[in-house]
């Protein structure tokens, strides 16, 4: 009962007034309730830019305009917002009684929640561990998952689900092997995270939202025990080196280390499956590009860079005015919400020319927003790119004949993007390359 309550507080009421909103034309009531807009974000984004660089919607505004979506995560007049913080008050006084006390991704203490001083001390713990050499020092453990995953699958010649037997394995081991996660936990780790990836979403339905209850309740019950172990008997992983460091310095509670930590797990495996999925199928779709990229491998780092400007596996981030801002004309009132759609920003045709276009040889690719910017840039952004480099160059070079083999289907979520299967027709395998 108190979880129907908080779920119609949360996401029921933005559900049915979104369905409405839709109706009216509202883009944000669409965003939400509309599945034309999950199918094709492109179309909806352009529609949006043709509204102007700020669109004015009931809830909220949204910008899919690159130069204003880059200075609103850069500035400090806007801020993260928690899941629910933006409701009406009698909403929030309702959520704030609710509270099951798990730890979610957007709500605090998780560090895309919160800001300084509480978010820099978070990152300085993470960051201390997770340096560039520490994720230099993956590339090869990263070559070596991804030879084991595709050894195995060479076995099957066949049609498999690329999604379930590839693009989420990779990241899974490579951030669990980060984490200290014994292998035997792994499946059970993919299936939470798979329960709660709508959990980024407004207005979800009651079903996806008890599942993503049932999936971080999971999650957290599992992460809790694992944190206790780790501390009990450490290993030589970042994870238990994070929690030394807490001990020694920050001293993070208990619940901001698993909130900390949490993150790190889950962002380091749910969007990066996406960025492979997205990868194998938009290559699929451009044999021209796979012809180019045999015989020229330094363009993966850019093939890479331009798959995730195209099909940003986090499509958008929303922010809070902390004190009335001119913006482009427009004055965003102190505590009105604006979404960044980093997607759409992706696509402005002010920063890159010709912007629908899948250009593996773009000079300035890099420059999306994909990992946003800013202090919550993305922390784990240089293993996301080992990941999607060394992972689809890896499969095409083992799998040069593969193709489609079904349509696939996309994940049920709007904030993350990516497919839930994809099934892939692998052809015969070539010998690993260097063996
Ligand atoms: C293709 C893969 C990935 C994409 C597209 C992605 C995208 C993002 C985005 C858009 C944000 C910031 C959201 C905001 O500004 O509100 C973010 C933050 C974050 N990401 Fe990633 N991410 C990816 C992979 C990873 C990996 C592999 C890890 C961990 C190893 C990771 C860890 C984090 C953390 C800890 C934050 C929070 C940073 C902060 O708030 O200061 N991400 N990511």
């Amino acid at each position: 009962m108190k979880q129907q309550v908080r779920w119609l507080a949360m996401h029921g009421v933005v559900r049915a007034t979104s369905r409405l909103l839709a109706r009216r034309g509202d883009p944000q009531g669409r965003m939400i309730a509309d599945p034309a807009v999950r199918a094709n974000p492109a179309a909806f984004t352009d529609e949006l830019r043709a509204m102007g660089p700020i669109v004015k919607c009931r809830l909220m505004y949204i910008t899919v305009d690159h130069q204003i979506a880059n200075d609103l995560l850069r500035s400090d007049d806007f801020q993260v917002i928690a899941m629910g913080s933006s409701m009406p008050k009698p909403l929030q006084w309702v959520i704030d009684r609710t509270d099951p006390g798990l730890l979610h991704p957007i709500e605090p203490p998780s560090m895309l929640a919160v800001e300084p001083p509480q978010h820099t001390r978070y990152r300085k713990l993470v960051s201390s561990v997770f340096t560039t050499r520490a994720v230099a020092a993956l590339r090869d453990r990263v070559q070596d998952t991804a030879n084991a995953l595709l050894d195995d699958l060479a076995n099957d010649a066949g049609t498999v689900d690329i999604v379930e037997r590839y693009c989420s394995q990779l990241p899974v081991t490579i951030i669990g092997d980060i984490l200290g996660v014994p292998d035997e936990a792994r499946p059970r780790i993919l299936e939470f995270g798979e329960m709660g990836a709508p959990s980024l979403d407004m207005g979800v339905s009651w079903k996806q939202y008890r599942q993503i209850y049932r999936g971080i309740e999971g999650f957290n019950d599992w992460l809790s025990n694992h944190l206790r172990e780790l501390r009990r008997n450490p290993g030589d992983d970042l994870m238990s080196q994070i929690i030394q460091a807490s001990d020694e310095g920050e001293r993070l509670s208990h619940e901001e280390l698993l909130a900390t930590a949490g993150l790190v797990l889950a962002a380091g495996f749910e969007t990066t499956v996406n960025l492979l999925g997205n990868g194998i199928r938009m290559l699929l779709d451009t044999p021209e590009h796979l012809e180019t990229l045999a015989v020229r491998p330094e363009m993966w780092p850019t093939a890479v860079e331009e798959i995730l400007r195209l099909d940003s596996p986090v499509q958008m981030t929303a922010r809070v005015a902390a004190k009335d801002t001119d913006l482009a004309g427009t004055t965003v009132r102190r505590g009105e919400g604006i979404i960044i759609y980093l997607a759409g920003a992706n696509r402005d045709p002010k920063v890159f020319a010709d912007p629908h276009r899948f250009d593996i040889e773009r000079e300035n690719a890099g420059k999306h927003l994909s990992f946003s910017g800013g202090r919550h840039f993305c922390l784990g952004a240089a293993l996301a790119r080992a990941e999607g480099e060394v992972g689809l160059r890896t499969f095409f070079e083992r799998f040069p004949d593969a193709r489609l083999g079904g349509v696939g289907t996309r994940r049920d979520t709007r904030v993350l993007r990516g497919w839930s299967s994809l099934p892939i027709t692998l052809g015969k395998a070539r010998t690993p390359v260097g063996s």
